[in-house]
């Protein structure tokens, strides 16, 4: 058998309240709930795949003054510390880097906020959440889980369709992950992008977040930053398209990391029932819920 089918049988995920975790996180898990933040830290936060690279990207060339150079530093990945990140044989990787991290830092994390370690809240910490439209995600899930030799196999698209929905997959469900930061907006410090909003204007949202990062741009750094965190740029550039990682975790023969960077690949995977199902049940999981996703560009 090939060496990637032994790492996807070790890829079982298990829970934390009821939440899915990649199991070297949950092995970890009370390091994790006791991670110390800090009052200036600013915490990027996405359900998976809702474009945390893009964003991840789109922060540091502001935090650099779209210096090129320097965002070519490190890949996207050893940026900023991804804070429930664990995988042997380092013990906790993204605190472990988080601690060694001068202030004021920039962390990311796919957490739902009931998971969130306490001490965010305490210290009324900066959050960035990115929310990207639940078809879009999944279909993009579904091909990062095939090529992803550490997360589970993810089956037929048919069966994907429905441990999506049941929020069987790698940190929950897509509409509690979205519902619980569209609520802690009000109370918090949260900055509440939407993928196709970046997609559509990307000069007006890189604003909104230079703005809340409080800085200053002057326009020719900010159209340096829309050019150079295109889908088409980030795709060419190793230290964000992950082509360092190895082929034994992330099998991009399979399916690319950056794939296809676009609103509304959706309708080339669900079926006319399939989208049927899936807008009653959107409708039921939502009910009360003010938000708007754009489905389409
Ligand atoms: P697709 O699979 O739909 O192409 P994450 O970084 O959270 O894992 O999200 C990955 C998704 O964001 C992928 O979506 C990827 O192509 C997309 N993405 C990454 N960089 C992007 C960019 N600069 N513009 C648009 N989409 C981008």
């Amino acid at each position: 058998m090939a060496p990637t089918s032994d790492l996807k049988k070790q890829s079982q995920l298990k829970e934390v309240a009821g939440i899915p975790l990649q199991s070297t996180t949950v092995d970890n898990w009370s390091q994790i709930q006791n991670f110390e933040a800090k009052p200036d830290d600013l915490l990027i936060c996405t359900y998976p795949k809702a474009g945390t690279t893009w964003i991840q990207e789109i922060v540091d060339m502001i935090e650099q003054d779209a210096d090129v150079e320097k965002c070519q530093r490190a890949i996207i990945q050893h940026r900023h510390p991804f804070i429930e990140w664990a995988r042997p044989p380092q013990p906790s990787d993204g605190i472990e880097l988080a601690n060694a991290m001068p202030a004021p830092r920039i962390l990311r994390t796919h957490l739902p906020t009931q998971l969130l370690p306490p001490s965010f809240w305490e210290n009324n910490c900066k959050f960035l959440y990115v929310a990207r439209n639940a078809k879009d995600c999944m279909v993009s899930y579904y091909h990062f889980q095939r090529m992803n030799q550490v997360l589970p196999d993810p089956g037929t698209w048919e069966e994907y369709f429905e441990t999506f929905i049941d929020g069987k997959v790698g940190w929950g469900s897509w509409f509690d992950h979205v519902k619980g930061w569209w609520q802690k907006k009000d109370r918090h410090q949260v900055l509440f992008l939407f993928y196709e909003d970046i997609k559509k204007d990307p000069k007006h949202e890189i604003q909104k977040v230079a703005q809340f990062m409080g800085k200053n741009l002057d326009e020719t750094v900010l159209d340096k930053i829309v050019q150079e965190t295109s889908f088409e740029k980030m795709k060419e550039n190793p230290m964000t398209n992950r082509s360092t990682v190895p082929k034994s975790i992330l099998d991009q023969s399979i399916s690319p990391f950056m794939r296809k960077g676009t609103v509304g690949d959706w309708k080339n995977h669900f079926t006319l029932a399939q989208n049927e199902k899936f807008d009653e049940i959107y409708r039921e999981k939502m009910k009360g819920v003010t938000i708007n996703f754009c489905m389409e560009l």
